[in-house]
């Protein structure tokens, strides 16, 4: 089986080629993913063997098949996750009725809209780190750069399919949209905000594929229990392949703590900026920029547009099957934190209508399981420092919380009160500097950047100073 998959064109679990017309559609797509590749995928390195996990099946062994490979030669598949035999819909008005294997008429709207949402975060986030490579810490890092990179390429891919395959003409249209907008082009700028942020620096790339990475976590967690099952499907085996990102980001960051800490004890003062090392401030205000940033994505805290996706079995809540008893979700409500007159007190709303609260609610603490490993990772040093995620009403952009100014501890502010502190709690320019001027390129192998420990343990059980890109 795997070595069929392996060897058409477009490699995927979906009988693709006993669907001629849909093969030849993605065909006439493939060299416009292609030429979108060349032009905005991780430059300088195009031609360069890489190390890196390729998915060929999704069985234990088809999907993390490793070897040397050039980018544009990486075979980007397409591959559901295989089906749940007699699969209800998990929640909403329709849960325990059979799923859908076609989308109905009345949804087509909705869920194209869900699905090209998700779809523009994948190439957006390619484009946001094109550059990182030229200042990687080590052969190691840029090699789980590119991983995430082509894998992100994948899932568009994953998008894409869905789009051609039960979506006709509109469909289509939306694919080739897909590779025409651009991250940070103020003309035709990816969908959501934060995925137009730049990503210009290391700790950035570790914070972002720790909390917004974890974002996609759950938005496809969310869809994972849609009634559209090729939807579910889809969804369920990307998830495998955002561990792996999750992963980077997490011990991305904690290997700065690493070394922040090793620093710290051994000249004896926080201020280790001038010893190449990244102030523990300074990673906070990076955690309290890219966490609120990656909070907005869950949208407004009381939402009929989430309502009705959840009414219609078009998304569910995470693990809507296995960790909830009741599915229908209309009966209950679900206490939001609102300031009225100056004060904060508890609103109760709908429970369907807060279910993008809900979601963030479950990202959040999801995230306090990162911090937890990263603070240990002080105590270990003997530092008596915490880091922590600011209150979700910090730094919003979008829903209530961005009518007002809060603090990191939640409490609202004056915008003049917000505005003379915002320099403690978010990254100015000097810090972003800082961190810009740490970031020189190592490539020697085995070597590492000074402001990042080495990792504990190599790739594929390899060890740390294997050759993961060939230069
Ligand atoms: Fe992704
Ligand atoms: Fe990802």
């Amino acid at each position: 089986m795997i070595a069929e998959v392996n060897h058409e064109r477009i490699p995927n679990n979906v009988h693709l080629s006993s669907d001629k017309r849909l093969q030849r559609a993605l065909e006439g797509w493939q060299p416009n993913f292609a030429s979108w590749w060349g032009d905005m995928g991780p430059e300088g390195f195009q031609q360069k063997e890489i190390y890196l996990r390729t998915a060929i099946g999704v069985d234990a062994n088809g999907w993390a098949q490793f070897d040397y490979v050039k980018m544009p030669d990486y075979r980007w598949g397409i591959f559901l996750a295989a089906p749940t035999e007699n699969r209800t819909i998990p929640g909403g008005d329709l849960a325990g009725k059979p799923v859908w294997q076609e989308i109905p008429g009345e949804h087509r709207n909705s869920l194209r809209r869900l699905i090209v949402t998700q779809a523009d975060t994948e190439p957006a986030s390619v484009e946001q780190q094109r550059l990182l490579g030229k200042t990687c810490p080590s052969l190691y890092d840029l090699r789980n750069l590119f991983q995430v990179n082509v894998e992100e390429g994948r899932h568009l891919w994953a998008m894409v399919y869905l789009l051609h395959s039960y979506l006709g003409k509109d469909g289509r249209e939306e694919a080739d949209a897909l590779l025409e907008r651009r991250s940070g082009n103020p003309d035709k700028p990816r969908i959501l905000t934060t995925f137009n942020e730049p990503i210009s620096d290391w700790l950035s790339f570790f914070m972002f594929t720790t909390f917004t990475d974890r974002d996609g976590k759950f938005q496809l967690l969310s869809l994972a229990e849609s009634g559209f099952d090729p939807l579910s499907r889809t969804c369920r085996f990307m998830l495998t392949e955002e561990a792996h990102h999750l992963f980077v980001g997490q011990t991305g960051v904690q290997r700065v703590i690493k070394r922040t800490a090793e620093l710290i004890n051994r000249y004896d003062t926080e201020d280790i900026a001038k010893y190449g090392g990244v102030p523990l401030v300074i990673l906070q205000k990076y955690i309290n920029f890219w966490y609120s940033s990656s909070l907005d994505l869950f949208g407004s805290e009381q939402s009929s547009n989430a309502a009705n996706y959840f009414a219609a079995g078009l998304k569910g809540r995470a693990h809507e099957a296995k960790h909830y008893t009741e599915h229908m979700a209309n009966q209950d409500t679900y206490a939001l934190t609102t300031l009225q007159n100056g004060k904060l007190g508890e609103l109760a709303v709908p429970l369907r209508n807060a279910m993008n609260e809900v979601l963030r609610d479950d990202y959040i603490a999801d995230n306090e399981k990162s911090l937890e490993k990263w603070n240990l990772e002080l105590a270990k040093h003997h530092i008596d420092y915490k880091l922590a995620l600011p209150s979700k009403r910090f730094n919003r952009t979008v829903g209530i919380y961005s009518e007002h100014h809060y603090g990191p501890d939640g409490m609202p502010l004056s915008r003049a009160e917000f505005e003379a502190q915002r320099s403690f709690w978010l990254p100015t320019r000097e810090d972003r500097e800082h961190v810009h001027s740490l970031m020189q390129q190592v490539v020697a192998r085995g070597k590492m950047a000074g402001w990042i420990a080495p990792p504990l343990k190599g790739i594929n059980a390899l060890p740390e100073d294997f050759e993961y890109v060939r230069l």
